[in-house]
């Protein structure tokens, strides 16, 4: 199997994108997301994947809740600012309005369709990313929406490399 066609195979899918976030400590993170889908009907499950390089996973490491942002076609920005900047450098929270659940996890007010979740299982299976399995514990939404794709965010940079692994977990 070639690197291409799987490559190709994934981005014809062309997945709605996600902003997930989180909360340790009093330490907030979050970042966008590609690799997530609904893992069971009932009971209620939706999983998503994490880079082992980035903030919002080691942070996650510590969190007992997530939430899952659903993404409007009108979202470009906050794609890019949670795709593009690192919490390990910025405060990506800095300058826009949130509110906060039990356990601290930070609600994107200009988001509304959103999950909250509790994480269930983590699973590393040797790859660049880690698998969390989630129950659902809230879902608000406003209606049926135009999502962002990942044909819509192509162009963006992500603000930590997969390759790079965090330095402490
Ligand atoms: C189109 C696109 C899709 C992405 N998908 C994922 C993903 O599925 N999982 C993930 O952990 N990071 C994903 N990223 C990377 C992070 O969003 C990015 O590296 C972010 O800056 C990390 O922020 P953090 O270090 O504050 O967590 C994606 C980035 C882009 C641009």
């Amino acid at each position: 199997m070639s690197k291409d066609a799987f490559s190709s195979l994934m981005s014809s899918t062309d997945p709605a994108v996600v902003v997930v976030t989180t909360a340790a400590d009093g330490e907030q993170a979050g970042c966008l997301v590609g690799f997530h889908t609904q893992s069971s009907i009932e009971a209620e499950r939706y999983c998503f994947w994490l880079s082992k390089a980035n903030h919002t996973y080691r942070v996650s490491l510590r969190s007992t809740h997530l939430a899952i942002h659903f993404l409007t076609a009108g979202d470009l920005a906050v794609a890019e600012r949670f795709g593009t900047l690192t919490g390990e450098e910025t405060n990506k929270f800095s300058g826009i309005t949130i509110d906060t659940v039990e356990s601290g996890v930070p609600l994107l007010r200009a988001v509304p369709n959103r999950l909250v979740v509790e994480r269930t299982t983590m699973l590393d299976d040797g790859g660049d990313h880690v698998g969390i399995t989630a129950r659902v514990a809230s879902a608000v939404t406003t209606g049926p929406f135009t999502p962002l794709r990942l044909s819509d965010v192509g162009h963006l940079n992500a603000g930590r490399d997969s390759e790079e692994r965090a330095i402490y977990p």
